[in-house]
């Protein structure tokens, strides 16, 4: 069933083209797309069914756009921002604008014309868990890690941490976006996602970038090109893992459930596909070499350093993120299926793919290669 008019902020990032993968297979969605750039939707720029603007959704031009497609949507999808840990203490006032500032004029106009925003928010809006602030840390009792949308605690590390800028600014909008609906009646859902591991996150550095993407890539960019691992801070945080197609089938259920989604906030994640960051550094070598049919591969090296070494001064680690889903399940019905193995197996073959054997088919050194249709996320 079509959805009708969808505004997306982002729709050219890592999710977005897997959003617009899902929108433009249905005959009837009208899309009005914006980013800064294109390469992830080059395959859907000749549809009919796109119209995309590469503008910044924060300039003057965008925002007179902008009223007049949404007073037009039926839906409004925000996806734009800066979500790389990477940027978090080194470009805290780039954070602060662009998820956070540049975004205001926007939930204005859905909340003036009432309408319903979704919101992709993070889960690091939870901060850390009350748990790793116990003296002996441990995670014995649930209720004090497992993070429910309407009931966990928002804990962050102090300002001169300038690590949680990127957390910060996302739960003031969330919390921007829950005033509008409460004295201005517009209907939102937000979206905290957790994870989503698949095809196309971000860039490999020294191939289609420069810079420190979000673990996936890292690791990725490591294998690929036989560096070690770098493993920051021994590598004992824990994340749970989803699918992006997992988590596509979520938010597709979101769209088509407005009765049943809307004034919520939804985890997005696995809690099946828990892992250290030790643990998938290990599980990653291991796919790697099956990928590869290498076996020097399962003794890749992984090497320790510092957060501060990695990421500069300020950074701190959320400890463990480990979702309640329950809401999900119950309202919309959705249940994440893809266990971490699979979900590993499927990304990395679908970088070495573009990485790999594209690059070499083409004759181009990997890094003259783009990204256009493989790669991916976390931390
Ligand atoms: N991928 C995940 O697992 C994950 C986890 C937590 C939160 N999120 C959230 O989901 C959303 C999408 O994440 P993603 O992984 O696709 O990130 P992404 O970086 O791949 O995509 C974000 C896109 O927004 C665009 N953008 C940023 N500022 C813009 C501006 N001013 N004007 C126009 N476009 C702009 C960027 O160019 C980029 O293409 C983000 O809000 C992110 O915080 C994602």
């Amino acid at each position: 069933m079509p959805i009708g008019n969808i505004v997306i902020l982002g729709c050219g990032g890592y999710i977005g083209s897997h959003l617009l993968d899902r929108l433009l297979r249905e005959p009837g969605n009208k899309i009005f797309g914006w980013d800064l750039e294109h390469r992830k939707i080059e395959h859907h720029l000749g549809n009919p069914a796109l119209n995309f603007e590469e503008s910044n959704i924060g300039s003057t031009y965008a925002r007179q756009r902008l009223e007049e497609q949404v007073a037009s949507a039926d839906v409004v999808i925000n996806l734009a921002a800066i979500c790389n840990p990477a940027e978090y203490n080194t470009e805290p006032l780039r954070v602060l604008d662009a998820n956070l500032f540049d975004l205001q004029p926007v939930l204005r106009m859905c909340a003036e014309q009432r309408k319903w925003l979704i919101h992709f928010s993070t889960s690091e809006i939870y901060g850390r868990t009350i748990s790793s602030y116990l003296p002996d840390e441990s995670f014995d009792d649930p209720d004090l890690y497992v993070l429910k949308e309407d009931e966990t605690p928002l804990i962050m590390g102090p300002i001169r941490n300038q690590r949680w800028t990127y957390a910060a600014a996302k739960q003031v909008v969330e919390r921007l976006v829950y005033a509008y609906h409460r004295e201005r009646g517009m209907p939102f859902t937000v979206i905290r996602p957790l994870n989503f591991f698949g095809p196309r996150m971000d860039y490999l550095p020294g191939h289609d970038g420069d810079g420190v993407p979000r673990v996936l890539a890292s690791f990725m960019a490591a294998l690929i090109d036989r560096k070690p691992l770098q493993l920051v801070d021994g590598g004992w945080a824990r994340r749970t893992i989803v699918s992006i197609d997992d988590a596509m089938d979520a938010v597709m259920a979101v769209l088509q459930q407005p009765e049943r989604s809307q004034n919520q906030f939804f985890n997005v994640g696995n809690p099946d596909n828990e892992v250290t960051v030790r643990e998938l550094a290990e599980l990653m070598r291991t796919v790697y070499a099956e990928i590869t049919d290498d076996k020097t591969y399962l003794e890749h090296p992984i090497h320790d350093v510092s957060a501060a070494d990695f990421y500069g001064a300020g950074y701190e680690d959320c400890d463990r993120r480990m979702p309640s889903i329950e809401k999900a399940k119950a309202l919309l019905g959705w249940t994440p299926r893809k266990s971490l193995r699979t979900t590993l197996q499927e990304t990395m073959r679908a970088y070495h793919e573009t990485y790999v054997v594209q690059a070499a088919a083409s004759g181009a050194p990997a890094e003259a290669t783009g990204p256009a249709v493989s790669s991916e996320e976390a931390r």
